[in-house]
């Protein structure tokens, strides 16, 4: 399956979900390639520290491609790996419309505040143009950095549930402080210890969703 995460906004979650989602797929014993498709490199520099926190054990394979190169490029590797996970920029930009070109799976993160309200209409945009290309892509949107008691969660759930083009995720991701501790050592929260059992929880809890609602979805 080649998930590529996305959208259209700037910290919405997308690195963090990305290499996470790589991480708990490779440990499931699936041969993952996550593809960092951002000039910041940020799945890069992830994967570096991974690397020397490990001692070079990181578990999947990394690669750095941008532009039209992805296109070509995923074509062909996308039948070596099991899963390949596609972490791009929040920009509208070539290598993100690459990547949905030869995607099965859109993830778009979003954090419940208010501008990112304006989002979700681009996101939209995106995906029926990508459509007209690759008439396979699934997308969904999931909520992150939820945080506890927030009054504004409800209200997200029903304006994302609405959206036609891009279906709802049934799963949150909390706003918890163990995403960034284990990022700067290169870990998944499920490596990171003192375990935060709750996190691990809902990021396996809406990876096993994601998986089952690729497999059910009617979109398509
Ligand atoms: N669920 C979460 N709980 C707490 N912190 C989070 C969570 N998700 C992401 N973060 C933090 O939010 C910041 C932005 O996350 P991340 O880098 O993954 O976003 P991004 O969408 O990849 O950003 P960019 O658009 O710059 O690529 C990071 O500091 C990350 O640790
Ligand atoms: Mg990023």
């Amino acid at each position: 399956m080649i998930i590529t995460v996305g959208g259209t906004k700037g910290g919405s979650g997308k690195t963090t979900v990305a290499t996470n989602v790589a991480i708990f797929l490779a440990e499931q014993g699936r041969k993952v390639l996550l593809v960092d498709a951002d000039e910041q490199e940020t799945s890069a520099d992830f994967t570096e520290f991974r690397h020397d926190t490990f001692e070079g054990f990181v578990g999947y394979t990394l690669v750095k491609l941008n532009g039209d190169k992805i296109y070509t490029s995923i074509r062909d590797l996308g039948e070596v790996f099991s899963d390949v996970v596609i972490d791009t920029g929040g920009r509208d930009t070539i290598s993100q419309r690459a990547s949905l070109t030869v995607s099965d799976v859109y993830l778009v993160p979003f954090v419940p505040r208010s501008f990112e309200m304006w989002t979700l209409a681009k996101v939209e945009k995106l995906v029926k143009e990508v459509r007209l290309i690759n008439p396979k892509l699934k997308s969904f949107s999931v909520l992150n950095r939820v945080e506890a008691r927030s009054q504004y969660v409800e209200s997200w759930m029903e304006y994302l549930k609405a959206s036609e083009d891009i279906e709802f995720l049934d799963a949150q991701l909390g706003d918890r402080v163990v995403y960034s501790h284990a990022a700067i050592r290169g870990m998944g929260i499920n490596e990171y210890k003192p375990k935060d059992a709750t996190a691990i929880r809902e990021f396996t809890d809406f990876l096993q969703k994601l998986m089952e609602r690729v497999q059910n979805s009617k979109q398509v």
